[in-house]
This record gives C-alpha cells, structure tokens and sequence, in this order.
C-alpha cells in the first residue's frame, strides 16, 4: 500500500484490478441509496422482481416488496459447474482435505434438500444445525435454504443447554447434527451432547452426520426444485448475546441478506474468478453465515473451510494452510492475529504468502500495533487491510473502507459501505434510513425486545448499535467497543448477564456479577465475583462456579477469575455496580463512592484482588 501521513491506499495495481476504485460511488450511492440497492439486486436472479424497493413503516421496514428469489439457485445456476466451490481442512495433518466443485456441492445440498422434505421439512419449519466445520455444515444449510425451511445454526461448542435454550425458543422439530469431530487433537462427542440439548425441546428427529462415514442423505435424488421464497420470507434465525440472561433470535430474511452477502463480498473482499477465500469463523457465528459461506458462494468463487484451530498441532498450522491451499484473501478475528505475533515471525519466513492479496479483520476493535503488524509481516505492506465492522443483526458488513478506494487508518473501520447511513450520536455507533437491505427484521417471538433493543434510544427511525464509536476528519469510523452488557472475547460475543444467570442457578451462591477486562490476546476476558452461602470450601465454590457456566454456555465463556466475596458493590436502590467492580481491576481512578449504599465493600475486594 502507499502511506501518506497517517493514511494508507491500495497500489495502483491493486487499484486497477479492483471491483471498485474510484470514490464516486459514495456519492452516487448517498443521492439515493434505495435505487442504489435496487440497481445492486438486479444482478440477481429473481422468480418474480419486487414491486417496491424500501417500504418503511418505522421502526419497521421491508426490501424488494414482493420478489421471489431463493438464494441456493443464485449460487449454483450461476456458478461454473467445475470450479472449486468448497475446500476443507480437517484438523488431523494426515488426513486429506476434501474439494467440492460447484456441482458437487450442488448434488449434496439437493440430496440433503430432497432427505428432510422426506422425514417431513416443510417451507418455513425451522431446523436446527449443531454442526461442527465440516463440510456437512454448508451442505445442511444450504438445504434448507433450497427448500424454504428456516435454519438456525448453534455453535457446537456451545453447551447442551445453551443448545436447548435455542432449540426451545424455535420450535425446532428437526435437529441436524454429527458424531464427532476433532478439536485439538481430542476426538469431542458432539452427539452426546445433543441428546442432552434436545430435551424438553419439540425436536422429534435428529438427523445424524457421521464425520467419517456415509451421511442419510447418500442415497437421495440429486436434483431438487429451488422454494419459491418472498423477499421477506425469513432466511434463517441467528442467536446472540445481549444484555439480559437469554440470547435473541435474529431474524434474517431471503431478499435482503442474498443481496447484502454478495455485495459485501464483491465489494470488501473484492472477489474475482480465481480467488481462495478464508474465512476463519466457524459457521456457528455470523460471520461464518455470511463470509464463510454464503457470500464467497454467491460470488461463484472458492472458500476454505478449516475444522480445526489456527495454531493446532503447531503454532504454524495456520500458515501452513494459507501456503496450502494458496489463499489470495484472509479474514480473521484481531485475536488471532495477537496470537500470530506472539508465535513470533519466523513462522511467516518459512511459508510461501506470495497468493495473498487482501486482509480483513472482525470481530472485535484492531489496535494500531497488531494492524501494523498484520500489515508488515502477513501483508507484506502489499495487502490492503479491511477492517469490517458488522453484527449479527447487520447480516453483513456496514462499516469498512474499500480496498480499491482505501483510505485506512489503523484502528479504523473506515467509511459505511456505498448506500448505508451511519452516524455517531453522543459517542454511540447508529444507523440511519434506508439501514441496509441485510439489517435483522425482528428478534424471533419477541417484538418488544427487538422495539427496546435497537429502537428505542433515538426514535425509532434510528438503529442504536450498542457500540461506542467517533469519526475523524476523513469521515472514517473507529468503534470502540460495546457501550452494554456484551464483551468481546477472542471475537466471541458473551453477554455477561447470560454468564450471571447459569452461575446464579447454583444454590449456594446467592448473587453474582461478571465483568469483561482488557486481556492482551483475546480482547476481553470475563471475570465473576460471587457471594455463596456458607458450607462449603472456597476452592469447592470456585470450581461449581465454573462449572455452572461451562454447563450454561459453554468453553468460550470460561472466566479468567472467579473471586469469592463477601459483599458486592450496590447503590441504594440495590443496583450492582459492576463499573467499580471493573475498574477495581484494572486500577482505573473509582471515582465518587458516597452513592453506594456499601462503600467498605470496595475496600474489601480491592484487597482481595
Ligand atoms: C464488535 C460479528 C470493532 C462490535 C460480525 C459489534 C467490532 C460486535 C468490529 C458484533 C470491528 C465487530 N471493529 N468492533 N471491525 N466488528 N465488532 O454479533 O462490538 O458476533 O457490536 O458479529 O462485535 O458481534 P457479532
């Protein structure tokens, strides 16, 4: 790239090549970002074209009014038969990868589609996904998408009874899972633990993937007709973290987010023929819908797939894999680059990065060393670098500079992708109309929390965030981090209220607080403190603390500390001060103390700690 001041742009020879290279598109795009995005959905293929591009009734809002689309027949009627759709990497170093050319894929996702119309699958049932990477994942959710059932896909290193929790909330009567699959080295029993997430759950059948045998679906018919869906015919539902105890359902629709997943990914990743796509987040994640699957798959190109983690069973795997299978674009979490750096440069020195042409980065805020870091050592300073800001309800990427365009500014997302609004409000992160055709509809079976959550804090013609932002000179956005209960740790999102809630069923704990700390590699990390009732030992409670909350999400959520206390923080009115508890911590200045109703608390805790 080339450095002026403190802002970098593409080369001329990245620049000449890009899908995108000359700003104007902004402007283009903010003169009237609806005939933009309709101009954009053309390039689809549509059974019938939408009669109205945005219809707003705030806080509500529809795209592409009355198109029928179905987003698997954009991917493979367009798709060259031959190419590589699908590369996959499984964890153990001496077992093969396995490659699926687009008619591959195709064939598997009809025989899939056309096995759960046969046990029952109808258009619009929900059907849960407990899958691990592999490559039945993508199969899975693309038959669902084929015949109009509504996928919900739960992170398989969540616990059975985050899983339960989930499948309750859909409906679900129909859950796809596997046997097993590996995870730093160890063989993990993923079934077991869905026989245990399905109880007291709706889930009638579960459908079983055996990661090294034949799959139910084997025997069936490869071709199967594409489901009509309405634009606004729901894609699938995607759980996160937000500040209370249970996970939202975000709602996703068929129009919209096809558009937003091919856009996003042509544009940012600037996609052309011969590209290797890595994306490292597992499809459990949003970022592993939109980025590891769909968008790379619209856009006819490769994706990779990795089942296992970056640095297993050597430091360098992740290298290794890039030097591979010649990755020409490489997205991951700033987590992983912390740890990258910390493995030290050498391991880059060994392996050939000379396919490597683009970088992104999500997830969670890049500081300006591990971008310069990135940047020199895995970039090469070739790379452009696309920081990607985005959620789970934007359903793709809102906020990032272009790589054809630039500039960027370590530590910057940059500017909002051509045709989306985005402003700061009092330090916080919002989105402004039209919003974008990805943004989630509705949390699932519960409008009231969707009206509060994103909709209530500054009229309901603005989208809050929950992040907190500010904006340059250049225009360019830089998100701080969340302003509410979410953390961010190692680019996953936990909801410290979530954590609260599985360490308060336990009996003899009677309340608790989580709170997220600066950790030099994952971002965040969460640590509790817990009053618990007398009877046990402390060692005992500690570890039944942990216990509890490895039962309630998950490994993920493990918390750096527990710290048995007498007595928590509160104001008058009983409110926990989890901001003291926070600061305490990372010896930050406390400020005014006299509106707690327990000051010596404090004292009390700073000792312990
Ligand atoms: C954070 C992940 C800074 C942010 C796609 C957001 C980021 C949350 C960035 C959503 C970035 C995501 N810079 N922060 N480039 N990208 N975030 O739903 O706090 O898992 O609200 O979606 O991640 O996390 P989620």
């Amino acid at each position: 790239m080339i450095k002026k001041g403190e802002l970098y742009y593409p080369t001329e020879e990245f620049k000449k090549k890009a899908w995108v290279n000359d700003p104007k598109i902004y402007e283009e795009a903010s003169k009237d970002p609806v005939k933009f995005w309709e101009k954009l959905a053309k390039e689809l293929f549509w059974f019938k074209p939408w009669k109205k591009g945005f219809a707003h009734k705030p806080p509500y809002f529809k795209w592409f009014v009355g198109g029928k689309l179905n987003i698997t027949e954009n991917i493979f009627q367009k798709a060259d038969k031959n190419k590589v759709a699908l590369i996959w990497e499984p964890e153990p170093v001496n077992e093969k990868s396995k490659v699926f050319t687009y008619s591959e894929l195709f064939k598997e996702v009809c025989r899939c589609a056309n096995y759960l119309k046969k046990i029952g699958v109808k258009k619009g049932d929900r059907v849960g996904i407990y899958l691990p990477m592999i490559p039945e994942v993508v199969i899975a959710m693309l038959a669902c998408a084929r015949i109009g059932a509504v996928h919900s896909v739960v992170f398989s290193a969540f616990s059975p009874n985050a899983l339960k929790v989930r499948l309750q909330d859909t409906g679900a009567k129909v859950l796809i899972t596997a046997d097993s699959y590996y995870r730093r080295g160890q063989i993990m029993n993923l079934i077991k633990n869905a026989q245990e997430g399905i109880k007291e759950t709706k889930v009638k059948k579960v459908v079983l993937v055996r990661r090294s045998g034949e799959n139910p679906w084997q025997k069936e018919n490869d071709s199967c007709k594409p489901a009509v869906m309405d634009a606004e015919d729901m894609q699938f539902i995607l759980y996160t973290s937000g500040s209370t105890g249970k996970p939202k359902g975000c709602v996703h629709t068929c129009g919209g987010y096809a558009v937003q997943a091919l856009w996003t990914g042509k544009w940012i990743f600037d996609f052309h023929d011969k590209d290797v796509f890595w994306c490292t987040s597992d499809p459990g994640w949003v970022t592993g819908h939109t980025y590891t699957i769909y968008s790379p798959l619209l856009n006819g190109i490769a994706t990779l797939m990795f089942e296992g983690v970056p640095d297993f069973p050597t430091p360098d795997r992740w290298a290794q894999i890039i030097e591979k299978h010649g990755v020409t674009i490489f997205y991951t979490a700033p987590t992983a680059i912390r740890m990258f750096e910390k493995y030290g440069e050498d391991i880059i020195k060994k392996h050939g990065f000379e396919k490597l042409r683009l970088l992104g980065t999500v997830g969670e805020p890049i500081d300006e060393s591990a971008w310069l870091w990135y940047y020199k050592n895995v970039g090469k300073e070739n790379c452009p670098i696309v920081d990607t800001w985005w959620q789970t309800e934007t359903g793709g990427i809102l906020i990032t500079s272009l790589p054809g365009v630039g500039p960027f500014k370590p530590a910057f997302a940059g500017l909002p992708f051509p045709g989306v609004k985005a402003d700061v409000k009092d330090g916080n992160l919002v989105i402004l109309p039209p919003f974008a055709p990805g943004l989630l509809r509705g949390i699932y079976k519960n409008p009231k929390k969707y009206l509060e959550t994103y909709w209530s804090q500054y009229g309901n013609k603005v989208y809050f965030t929950s992040d907190g932002a500010a904006i340059n000179g250049n225009g360019l956005i830089r998100v701080i981090g969340r302003v509410d209960d979410v953390i961010k740790v190692a680019g996953h999102r936990i909801s410290t209220g979530e954590m609260e809630s599985a360490i308060n069923k336990h009996p003899d704990i009677s309340e608790c607080a989580v709170v997220g700390i600066p950790d030099a590699i994952k971002g965040e990390a969460p640590i509790a403190f817990i009053v618990f009732k007398d009877g046990k030992s402390r060692e005992q409670m500690k570890k039944e603390a942990v216990d509890y909350i490895l039962r309630g999400i998950g490994p993920i959520a493990l918390p750096k500390e527990v710290y048995l206390v007498e007595d928590l923080p509160k104001t008058r009115s009983g409110k926990i001060m989890r901001r003291i508890l926070r600061k305490l911590f990372i010896k930050e200045e406390l400020g005014d103390l006299s509106t707690l109703a327990n000051p010596e608390s404090v004292d009390k805790i700073k000792k312990l700690i």
